[in-house]
């Protein structure tokens, strides 16, 4: 009764405050006039509603338009693979359409037979481009398209500086050129690039520079005007802005076909695990606030716990037969943060059917909003990591007081995920299953529908900046609940101090 009553009485406030939102509607279209009509006639969106209510289009309200971009800013930098790293021959990583090398199969008792190589983590670039490349739904009409993609190599570009002693503007001019380049095109004009999005696979802290200091880290492509109204695909998104959005680091496995998924995803189901936790890392004495130490300390000290020491000079932890060999051989894989919060790690724990353990829900329940599901305790297991830096954790004790039966459960989770994390192999076209490029594209189209829909009905821009500082909370939030307190604040607390890996 009470509740009917209660009911009512809301929708009867909802409908007065309805009805002056339209009011106060009005009166800011009339009074911005002129803006306001002129941007959104800009939006084709008969043509736009004409494809997603076309029944009879597959392809519907997810058509690409791909901009066709001088070869500067993307095969030419493939042409000088030397050049993109310091440290790593990229060359040797950008073979078999990014993928990298084969890995050698002699060891058949860690891989599958087919789909296996020794992908570099910050590969995304090419990997995601030439996903694109054999998209269903591509168009040469951008009056038709949901999205813009812009194939520029934004993590190749920057890691090419990131070392050394580059100037900030030889680390910014192809980012500069870039825009320059965009602001000219009749598809920029149309929501001033909001409907433009762009990959850089590496953390978003190399685009983001705090300052114009030579010494401080990075370009500052997503600090720009331009790069702001664009969505950034990235490795690893800021907590505290809303135009870059995390995507899977890409693991070793790329299917070529769905029955390689379903046959790895069975095999991980009977694979017997013999260590209960494990870590694959180097600590990081350099950082006061890392755990690291921490947990390697725990874990030397257990039985039930496999360690793979990384350091600078140690090869071991980089190669993947190793790790992968663990990983499948144990039931929990702990993550930690490492010089960021997030690591490539995750994907391979997760690709292996060992269940994460996660310190920092900015490692990933913040960031892959589109590959993992929002409730994490389905699919891992939190500790934060105050608890094991004040010592009142024992995480082999925590682990071992999960019951038999829920870890049966988080395991099959965990392996559910697989398909959604890998990146398939571009060559080859799965049928039936949607990897991580699938699910990162659907992920953009309905942020563009949105923002499109937000700019047609009037909705302000002023509101949007306002709540940025907040953004890590909007993507865990239930439809319709408004910001308040989360448990997770403190770990979100005064973002340019606290972050701590700059
Ligand atoms: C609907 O989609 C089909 C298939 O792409 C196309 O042949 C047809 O012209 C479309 N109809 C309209 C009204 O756009
Ligand atoms: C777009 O145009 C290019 C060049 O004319 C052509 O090669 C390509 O197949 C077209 N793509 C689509 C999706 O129509
Ligand atoms: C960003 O997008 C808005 C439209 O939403 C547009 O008015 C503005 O000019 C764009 N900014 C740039 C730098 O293009
Ligand atoms: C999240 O998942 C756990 C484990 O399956 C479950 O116990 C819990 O009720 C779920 N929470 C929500 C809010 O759905």
């Amino acid at each position: 009764m009470d509740r009917g009553q209660g009911k009512n009485q809301r929708s009867r406030i909802c409908l007065l405050i309805s009805l002056s939102a339209l009011f106060w509607f009005f009166v800011m279209v009339f009074h911005f006039e002129g803006d306001m009509i002129i941007n959104t006639a800009a939006i084709p969106r008969n043509l736009m509603r004409r494809t997603v209510e076309n029944r009879s289009d597959p392809c519907g309200g997810r058509y690409i338009y791909v901009h066709n971009l001088p070869p500067i800013f993307n095969e030419d930098m493939l042409k000088d693979c030397t050049t993109l790293s310091p440290w790593t021959n990229m060359c040797k990583f950008t073979v078999n359409a990014g993928l990298g090398p084969p890995l050698e199969n002699h060891d058949t008792a860690v891989f599958s037979s087919t789909g296996w190589y020794a992908t570099d983590q910050f590969a995304v670039d090419l990997i995601f481009l030439n996903r694109m490349k054999q998209y269903q739904c591509l168009t040469n009409d951008s009056s038709l398209a949901a999205a813009v993609f812009v194939p520029f190599y934004a993590g190749f570009d920057v890691a090419r500086y990131l070392w050394g002693h580059s100037s900030i503007s030889q680390r910014d001019a192809a980012s500069v050129a870039l825009i320059r380049w965009l602001v000219k095109r009749p598809e920029w004009r149309v929501m001033g690039g909001k409907d433009h999005f762009l990959v850089g696979g590496r953390i978003t802290w190399d685009f983001r520079r705090l300052s114009d200091e030579e010494s401080d880290w990075g370009n500052k492509l997503l600090l720009l005007p331009e790069g702001r109204n664009m969505t950034m695909l990235v490795v690893e998104s800021s907590p505290w802005n809303s135009n870059d959005y995390a995507i899977p680091y890409p693991t070793y496995l790329h299917p070529r076909s769905d029955s390689d998924l379903v046959i790895w995803q069975n095999r991980m189901r009977r694979q017997r695990r013999r260590n209960l936790v494990c870590f694959a890392g180097a600590p990081r004495p350099d950082n006061p606030k890392s755990i690291r130490e921490h947990i390697i300390r725990q874990c030397r000290k257990s039985n039930s716990c496999k360690l793979l020491e990384c350091g600078w000079d140690s090869k071991k932890c980089h190669t993947p037969t190793r790790i992968m060999k663990m990983f499948q051989r144990s039931i929990f894989c702990l993550q930690p943060p490492g010089d960021s919060y997030t690591r490539r790690s995750a994907f391979d724990s997760i690709l292996a059917g060992c269940i994460p353990v996660f310190f920092h829900p900015a490692s990933a329940y913040t960031q892959y909003r589109w590959h993992l599901p929002k409730n994490y305790s389905v699919y891992s297991v939190f500790i934060p990591e105050n608890e094991v830096r004040k010592k009142r954790v024992s995480i082999e004790g925590m682990l071992r007081g999960i019951g038999r039966e829920r870890v049966k459960e988080m395991r099959e989770a965990v392996i559910n995920l697989i398909p959604g994390i890998v990146y398939a192999d571009p060559r080859y076209k799965l049928e039936k299953t949607k990897d991580a490029f699938d699910l990162a594209v659907e992920g953009v189209i309905r942020k563009v529908r949105k923002v499109r829909r937000d700019i047609l009905e009037g909705r302000g821009e002023e509101q949007q900046e306002f709540i940025e500082q907040l953004s890590w909370k909007y993507g865990l939030l239930d439809e319709g609940a408004t910001l308040g307190p989360h448990e997770w604040d403190p770990f979100f607390s005064k973002p340019s101090e606290d972050s701590g890996f700059l």
